[in-house]
């Protein structure tokens, strides 16, 4: 198994590469990564673009997704609290993946799922209303004005992710960047999603478990914001 992403066909601007692996991380990618990857979402892999069939992939259990999922340590902590649902994470970022895979090793957890690429290319093969609950973590801010359009709270991304999610299912985003809560709070419910609450520091979910770029944030002395939308149906 290679440590290179999955080659997209869509332009993706994050990076996909960062330090160089440690010899552990390589061997959880070559041992651990083909064991939780879903097959059939990157393009190579499922040319047609055919359905995956979500009913089967954690025996019925319900589905959640987050989006960047980073080092992976609020997936984990969810996979670890919630053993009744399935999780997929995506995160194109080798070292993220990685980091995760150690994760993963540490917890013990089987319910979760990974693709390690854009989820645009889950988007496309994800059935519709197929997922209870999605977690957008500290998106990348992109905080040059001409680059907003590459943020996911636009209406590409947002159109893709309500077609995907159910009925009443739950959508949290925190961000720690003041334009990306007046983007989301514009974009996201033009794209089907009522508001459901809004919160800044100390107002975060019950089962949040802070992420490492929500650590950083902090340190950097900016504050959380905390933003939960529910999918109109
Ligand atoms: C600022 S980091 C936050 C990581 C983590 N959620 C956290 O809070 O620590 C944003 C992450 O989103 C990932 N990302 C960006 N675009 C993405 C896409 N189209 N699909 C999946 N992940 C993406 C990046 O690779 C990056 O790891």
């Amino acid at each position: 198994m290679s440590d290179q992403p999955v080659t997209e066909r869509r332009n993706f601007y994050g990076r996909v590469h960062g330090k160089t692996l440690r010899a552990s991380q390589k061997g959880y990618l070559a041992e651990d990564l083909g064991k939780v990857r879903l097959q059939g979402v990157s393009v190579e892999d499922n040319p047609g673009r055919v359905p995956l069939n979500t009913a089967g992939l954690f025996g019925g259990r319900p589905l959640w997704l987050e989006v960047g999922f980073g080092g992976g340590e609020h997936l984990v902590h969810m996979a670890a609290r919630y053993q009744e649902v399935g999780i997929i994470g995506c995160e194109p970022f080798v070292n993220g993946v990685a980091m995760l895979l150690g994760k993963i090793r540490a917890a013990g957890v089987e319910n979760l799922a990974i693709h390690p690429g854009d989820v645009r290319d889950l988007f496309d093969v994800l059935p519709a209303a197929s997922v209870a609950k999605c977690f957008l973590n500290y998106p990348d801010p992109w905080p040059k004005a001409r680059h907003h359009r590459r943020r996911f709270v636009t209406q590409g991304y947002l159109g893709a992710l309500a077609r995907v999610m159910a009925p009443g299912a739950e959508f949290r985003v925190a961000t720690d960047i003041p334009d990306y809560v007046r983007q989301t709070l514009e974009e996201v419910p033009g794209a089907g999603f009522d508001l459901v609450a809004q919160a800044g520091a100390g107002g975060a979910w019950e089962d949040w478990l802070s992420t490492r770029y929500e650590q950083k944030a902090l340190r950097e002395g900016r504050s959380p914001h905390y933003l939960t939308f529910r999918r109109k149906g």
